[in-house]
C-alpha cells in the first residue's frame, strides 16, 4: 500500500460518512443487549443535564449582575424576591452537580466496555475534552456569586496552578503564570477576573461542549455503537424506536428527580459555606476553604501529598487518560471493568470519606 493509500484508509476507517445517510440511522442502527448495557444510556443522560444548563443558565442572565459590587446581591436578589427564581437558581445548581456525575459514570462505562477500541478513538479523545470542559464550567461558575468561600478557594485554586511554575525548567516555568495571569486579569482575583471567568462560564464554554458534542456524537453515528462485551452480543436491537424510547424514559425519570430536588431541597443545604455571605477584601479568610464536591479527588491528594509529587502524578494521568485507546489496545474488558471499578472506588471514597481521612492523618487541619 502507498502511504497516500494507508493514509485515506486511515480516514475512511475512522470517519465512514456513508453512515451518514438519514435511512441508516433508522434502518440499520442497533444497539446491543447485554449485563453491560445500561451504559450506553450515561452519555444521553450526561447530555440532557447540559441542555438543562443551558436553559436555566439564560433565565439566570436576566437578573445576574457580573460585578464585585452587585454579583452576591443580584443572587441573593433572584433567589428571594423574583418569582420562580429560587427554583431556577437551584435547578442550575443541582444539575450542574449531576451532569458531572454523570459524565463520571459515563467516563468509567465506557472505559470499562472498552467503547474507545479502534475506530473510536477520536470518540475517546473527544469525550476526554468534554470532561475538561466540563469541569472547567464547574469551576468557573462557582465563583459567580461572588462569596466569601468561593472567592478565596478560586485564590487557592489559581496559587495551586501558579505553583507549577517552580517545578518547571527555564522559560517552562513562565507558562502556568502567564495561563494564571490571563484567567485572572491581573496580580489578584478582582473585577477582571469575575468578568473573564463570567465571559468563560456563559459564552466559551457552552460554544466549546457544544462544539466538541456535536464532534462525538457525529463520530458515534459514524461508528454505530461499540460491542461492548468481550462476548458476541446473543441479542441486538433497533435503536429507533425500540433503544430510543427506553433513552426518552431514563430522560424523563432523570428529570423528574432533578425537577424534585430543585422544588424539595436546596442545594446550599450541602455546601459547606453560605452561598449568600459575600466576598470580603478585609474579612479573615475562612476556615476551611473548599472546592466543589466534584474536586475532592484532586483536592485532599493536595492537601496530602507534597505539591511536586501531585503535579507529575497529574500529569502521568492526563497522559495515560488521553492515550487510553493505544495503552489499553489488548486488555481484556474484565480487566477495564476492574480498573474501572478501582477509579469509582477512589472517587467515591475520597468524595464521601475525604474529610474523615484528612482529619485522620492530620488532625486539627481542613
Ligand atoms: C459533556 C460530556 C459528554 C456528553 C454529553 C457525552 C455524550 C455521549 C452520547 C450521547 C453518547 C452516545 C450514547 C452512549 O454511548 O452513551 C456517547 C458515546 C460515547 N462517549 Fe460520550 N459524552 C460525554 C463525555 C464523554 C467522556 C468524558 C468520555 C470518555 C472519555 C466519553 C466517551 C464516549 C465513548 C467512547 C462513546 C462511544 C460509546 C459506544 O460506542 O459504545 N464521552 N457520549
Amino acid at each position: 500500500m502507498t502511504a497516500n493509500n494507508k493514509v485515506f484508509s486511515f480516514l475512511q476507517e475512522r470517519f465512514p460518512v456513508e453512515k451518514l445517510f438519514i435511512f441508516e440511522l433508522f434502518e440499520h442502527k442497533v444497539v446491543p443487549v447485554h449485563k453491560a448495557s445500561w451504559g450506553y444510556y450515561t452519555g444521553g443522560l450526561t447530555f440532557l443535564f447540559f441542555v438543562i444548563q443551558v436553559i436555566t443558565g439564560i433565565f439566570l442572565l436576566f437578573y445576574y449582575e457580573p460585578t464585585i459590587s452587585d454579583a452576591n446581591l443580584s443572587v441573593e436578589n433572584l433567589a428571594l424576591n423574583i418569582n420562580g427564581g429560587f427554583f431556577i437558581h437551584n435547578l442550575h445548581t443541582w444539575s450542574s452537580s449531576l451532569m458531572i456525575l454523570c459524565g463520571m459514570i459515563h467516563f468509567l462505562a465506557t472505559f470499562a466496555m472498552k467503547a474507545f477500541e479502534k475506530p473510536r478513538e477520536f470518540t475517546w479523545i473527544t469525550g476526554i475534552l468534554l470532561l475538561g470542559v466540563t469541569f472547567t464550567l464547574g469551576f468557573t461558575g462557582y465563583l459567580l456569586p461572588w462569596n466569601q468561600i468561593a472567592v478565596n478557594a478560586t485564590k487557592v485554586g489559581l496559587q495551586s496552578v501558579q505553583s507549577v511554575g517552580q517545578l518547571l525548567p527555564g522559560v517552562l516555568a513562565q507558562i502556568p503564570k502567564t495561563i494564571v495571569t490571563t484567567f485572572q486579569g491581573g496580580d489578584e482575583v478582582g473585577q477582571p477576573t469575575l468578568s473573564r471567568f463570567y465571559v468563560l462560564h456563559v459564552v466559551f464554554l457552552p460554544l466549546a461542549v457544544l462544539l466538541i458534542v456535536s464532534v462525538h456524537l457525529l463520530l458515534v453515528q459514524l461508528h454505530g455503537i461499540s460491542k461492548g462485551s468481550d462476548e458476541i452480543p446473543k441479542r441486538f436491537e433497533k435503536f429507533f424506536p425500540e433503544f430510543i424510547l427506553k433513552d426518552f424514559i431514563a430522560w424523563s425519570i432523570a428529570f423528574l428527580m432533578v425537577f424534585i430536588l430543585a422544588v424539595g431541597l436546596p442545594f446550599e443545604a450541602f455546601l459547606p459555606y453560605p452561598l449568600l455571605e459575600p466576598f470580603n477584601a478585609l474579612g479573615a479568610t475562612p476556615a476551611g476553604i473548599k472546592p466543589e464536591w466534584y474536586f475532592y479527588f484532586v483536592y485532599y491528594p493536595l492537601e496530602l501529598l507534597p505539591f511536586p509529587v501531585l503535579v507529575i502524578l497529574s500529569l502521568i494521568v492526563m497522559g495515560i487518560l488521553i492515550f487510553t485507546p493505544w495503552i489499553f489496545k489488548q486488555t481484556s474488558r474484565k480487566v477495564l471493568t476492574y480498573i474501572a471499578l478501582a477509579m469509582g472506588l477512589y472517587l467515591f471514597t475520597v468524595t464521601v470519606f475525604g474529610q474523615q481521612i484528612y482529619s485522620m492523618i492530620k488532625p486539627g487541619g481542613g
